[in-house]
């Protein structure tokens, strides 16, 4: 770890640099046990840029922390590459694999994992004196980071006396105070409550812009992914399904997987009638047009449409729409403070419309539901 000046801590010199932050490559690991092999990560390549905040998403067992410790060094992968800083820190063929201190990085975790007998200062101040920093100098830039967290007030506190939001922003603190440019984070929101969870979410983004580190950031939670994310991975057992920020990920999904596990969707199984210029698939809710993911749609295959329920819009039966229409009979109405959910049969089937700021609608009630073409997402069934 290299024991930078306050200065560069506060400039963000750190950001300014070009070339990724980390590359990997055609990155492989497999868990061997008594039960058979477990191929948690499948040829997985991505690159972190300078200053970029990167959260992988994805359920349970997807290989996520699998990867960050990979890229941590706490994990000796089977195959692929990693450079760190431009630095080649694990090789499959080259059999380089450096050790997780020799890797400019940070870690944080779920449990914050602070030294219970070490006061708050001392705990951020550690990583300083592991560089061989003195005693003085150490806690003196671990007090000013403390700052930068706003725990100014609790450099001599211990950490079984501060509050777990409060224990977050320390392990927070000691994961920047060395400036490595790079912090991994594994789920470091999940233990909090709601409250606490959207206020320290916002306080990392602010010192991630002012500092300029690179994150990666590990989570299960959709909408803490989108509202961190430069760039949202999305992860399917151990392979990347999707790349890209936030908005592509939750308005252009490239398959049935990602716009299923982020957000939710409307699905409307058919058959493909034409796939050019745009897909048209004919449902029993009749023909209906969309937009096409990375699967190929031949003429006559089964495929399903997938709509937002929030891009869906009401109207009155029978009036003029562009874009796709459906009618329905209105089976039950939620509100939900922001929204209104309405829950509205189709034929046989039942679709989900949100409206923010709607009134709920009588039960029985005929309404036509209306989604734009360039909503629709249309994917191999
Ligand atoms: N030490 C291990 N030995 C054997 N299998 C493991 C080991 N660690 C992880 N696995 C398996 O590898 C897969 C990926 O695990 P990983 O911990 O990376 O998932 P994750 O995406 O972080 O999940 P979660 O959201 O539950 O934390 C899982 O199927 C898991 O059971
Ligand atoms: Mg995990």
């Amino acid at each position: 770890m290299t024991v930078a000046t306050t200065r560069s801590i506060i400039s963000g010199e750190a950001g300014a640099q070009t070339a990724p932050r980390v590359q990997v490559r055609n990155l492989s690991k497999i868990y061997r046990t008594r039960r058979g092999e477990h191929v948690a990560l499948d040829n997985v390549s991505i690159d972190i840029g300078a200053g970029e905040f990167v959260v992988l998403l994805g359920p349970s067992g997807c290989g996520k922390t699998t990867l960050l410790r990979c890229i941590a060094g706490l994990e000796e992968p089977d195959g692929g590459e990693i450079h760190i800083n431009g630095k080649l820190v694990y090789s499959s063929s080259a059999g380089i694999s450096v050790p997780p201190e020799g890797r400019a990085l940070n870690m944080v975790f779920q449990s914050y994992a602070l030294w219970p007998h070490m006061s708050v200062v001392d705990n951020v101040a550690y990583p300083l004196r592991n560089a061989r920093a003195s005693t003085s100098e150490a806690r003196a830039r671990a007090a000013e980071t403390l700052e930068l967290v706003g725990l100014g007030a609790f450099t001599a506190a211990y950490p079984g006396q501060l509050s777990g939001g409060q224990q977050q922003r320390v392990a927070l603190a000691r994961s920047i105070v060395s400036n490595d440019g790079l912090v991994l984070f594994d789920e470091p929101l999940s233990n909090l409550d709601a409250k606490v969870r959207d206020r320290l979410r916002v306080e990392l983004l602010n010192l991630q812009s002012r500092i300029g580190f690179s994150a990666v950031y590990v989570t299960h939670d959709q909408m803490e992914a989108l509202a961190l994310a430069d760039r949202v991975a999305v992860m399917d057992v151990g392979r990347i399904a999707q790349i890209g920020s936030a908005r592509d990920i939750y308005d252009r999904p490239t398959s049935r997987y990602v716009a299923d596990f982020v957000g939710s969707a409307n699905e409307i199984a058919g058959r493909i009638v034409s796939s050019s210029e745009g897909v048209a698939i004919e449902t029993p809710m009749g023909r209906l047009s969309g937009v096409a993911g990375s699967d190929r749609l031949a003429e006559g295959a089964k495929a399903i449409a997938m709509v937002r329920p929030e891009h869906c819009i009401l109207a009155s039966p029978g009036s003029a729409a562009s874009g796709n229409q459906v009618e329905g009979v209105v089976e039950r109405s939620l509100y939900l403070g922001p929204v209104v959910q309405h829950f509205i049969m189709v034929g046989e089937q039942q679709l989900t419309v949100s409206v923010s700021g709607g009134e709920g609608l009588q039960p029985g009630s005929r309404v036509a539901i209306g989604f734009a073409a360039d909503r629709t997402r249309i994917f191999a069934a």
